[in-house]
């Protein structure tokens, strides 16, 4: 079976070339008469990996040394937890931007921790617009956390929210689509299942100077500290993991670095929007200045065709275009790893499909 164009929201499409040198070096791994997997975390070997990972991340988006990159397990869900464990004691408050399903989800973990405080709630508009920074409240709570692209609405903030206490913030839809500034941030975490690597793996990166700060009860797997201080083998990391997304961040820097990932991304989103904005059939239902360049979520007229759509995508080798079950609709992921190619195919296809039914 050839590979399809795969608009999965996570886990996600990985690139093609990334997949081919895992399975030549699958049996055999530079040499050791064995795969990386079968390897001691511990061996100089796998601890170059990790390294070069590490380092591959910092130039891509020109990391600066004041922070700390963790490797951590549990994806970003568990991160949701870590957030207040690390930065706050059971006393504090904590301001939550609410735009979305992952940041509400977020609030609702930060709960059981801190006293954690909405500072805008989306709710009240279905989540398809950031509410206006002039009803904006904060607690001064220790920390500002919010989602800059919501993956499940396809809402993403168009810049960076200024804020007086250090900001967190939960990339995994977004990370690595295009150039940041890191140094606006106090803390970045990503689940890696969408631009980074295999799910599982969550990415962290923390101001040095926000370390040492957890509180006693934190457990050790979820200590930012204990994670910097162990290089992020406090215990056995997932190997395979950690390698294949060093592979992908290889890809990335083989491709030309993020300015050029952005000018694709920026494209193919521009093209998918496109797409949508000149017909009368398909719609997006996001306000316009907050469109996700990476998850773009659309309905059709008729929603009884729904099915038919899915059905006819899936035989024309699109894959995984059904919405989240929490919103319905269709989403069309297109990560770093879904090529300009496949958005056009899925545009060309949208465009028969209306011509058909519309
Ligand atoms: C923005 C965002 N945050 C958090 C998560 C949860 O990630 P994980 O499943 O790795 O815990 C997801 C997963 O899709 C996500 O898109």
């Amino acid at each position: 079976m050839s590979r399809v164009h795969n608009f999965c929201a996570g886990p996600a499409a990985l690139p093609e070339a990334v997949l081919k040198r895992a399975q030549e070096e699958m049996l055999e791994w530079q040499g050791q008469g064995a795969s990386v997997m079968e390897l001691s975390h511990r061996s100089k070997a796998f601890v170059d990996v990790m390294e070069q990972a590490e380092s591959r991340l910092r130039r891509l988006l020109e990391v600066p040394d004041e922070y700390a990159v963790l490797f951590q397990q549990g994806g970003a869900s568990q991160q949701f937890a870590a957030v207040p464990l690390n930065l706050s004691s059971e006393a504090d408050s904590a301001d939550y931007l609410v735009t979305g399903q992952w940041s509400k989800k977020a609030f609702a973990e930060g709960k059981r921790f801190v006293n954690a405080h909405c500072v805008a709630d989306g709710s009240v508009d279905n989540f398809m617009s950031i509410p206006s920074r002039d009803d904006w409240s904060f607690s001064e709570g220790r920390y500002v956390h919010y989602c800059p692209n919501e993956t499940i609405g396809g809402l993403e903030f168009s810049a960076i929210p200024a804020v007086e206490s250090p900001l967190v913030a939960d990339m995994s839809s977004t990370l690595l689509s295009r150039p940041i500034d890191v140094t606006q941030f106090g803390v970045i975490y990503a689940g890696a299942q969408k631009n980074i690597g295999p799910a599982g793996l969550a990415l962290v990166m923390v101001r040095k100077d926000l370390l040492g700060q957890a509180r006693p009860s934190c457990p050790a797997m979820l200590n930012w500290d204990t994670a910097a201080a162990n290089g992020s083998m406090y215990n056995t990391p997932p190997t395979f993991a950690v390698y294949l997304t060093g592979l992908v961040f290889e890809w990335l820097e083989s491709m030309g670095g993020l300015e050029v990932m952005g000018d694709i991304n920026a494209r193919k989103a521009a093209r998918l929007y496109g797409q949508i904005d000149n017909s009368g059939f398909f719609s997006n239902p996001v306000s316009e200045s907050a469109r996700s360049w990476m998850n773009v979520p659309f309905t059709l007229a008729d929603s009884a065709l729904d099915k038919v759509f899915l059905e006819e995508a899936e035989q024309a080798g699109l894959t995984n275009l059904k919405g989240h079950r929490s919103v319905g609709g269709m989403r069309a992921s297109i990560y770093n790893a879904v090529p300009e190619t496949a958005v056009e195919a899925l545009c060309n296809f949208m465009s028969e499909f209306e011509q058909r039914y519309g």
